[in-house]
């Protein structure tokens, strides 16, 4: 650890994400839904020195394991991101993410128009990986590129 660096502490149950790309932490905490008005504590690392990445952002969220849905939507913001799940301050559990090349039915296509929005009609949303960083998706049914803000506006 260099001098004058903080060292964040370990915890006891529950998730470590880490590697997240630099500059997206806060996008995690949106998508996990926290706004630290319930819950347990949660730490928020940002710009941390990474031997991986250069620089990482880290988030630790106590008494809470995420479930598949939460570590799938994170793969499309933080493709690098680590989930540790931590119970009784042991790493039981270390899964790495993983960008799909297909991504059904997380996101829903921004053109109203699109087929895939007629709510008499409904039908799982389907998009290709066109490019991974920044994020941009195709959809499926109509062809629209989502650009990653588009993305992050659903979270
Ligand atoms: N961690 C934590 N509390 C614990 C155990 C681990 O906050 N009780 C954190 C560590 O600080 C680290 C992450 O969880 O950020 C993963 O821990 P570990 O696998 O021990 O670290 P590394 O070997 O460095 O992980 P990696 O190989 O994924 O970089
Ligand atoms: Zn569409």
């Amino acid at each position: 650890m260099s001098p004058g660096s903080l060292r964040v502490s370990k915890i006891r149950n529950g998730t470590v994400i880490d590697h997240i790309t630099k500059g997206h932490a806060l996008d995690v905490i949106k998508i996990l839904g926290i706004n630290g008005r319930s819950g347990g504590t949660v730490t928020i690392a940002m710009n941390v020195q990474s031997s991986k990445l250069g620089v990482k952002d880290i988030v630790k969220i106590e008494g809470r394991e995420l479930n598949s849905e939460e570590v799938d939507k994170i793969a499309l913001i933080a493709p690098h991101a680590t989930i540790n799940i931590i119970r009784n301050y042991r790493v039981a559990e270390k899964l790495t993410v993983k960008l799909p090349s297909v991504v059904r039915g997380i996101v829903k296509c921004i053109k109203p128009s699109c087929i895939s929005n007629n709510s008499s009609e409904p039908i799982k949303s389907i998009f290709y990986l066109e490019e991974a960083d920044p994020l941009k998706l195709r959809c499926h049914y109509c062809n629209n590129i989502m650009e990653e803000k588009d993305i992050l506006q659903q979270f």
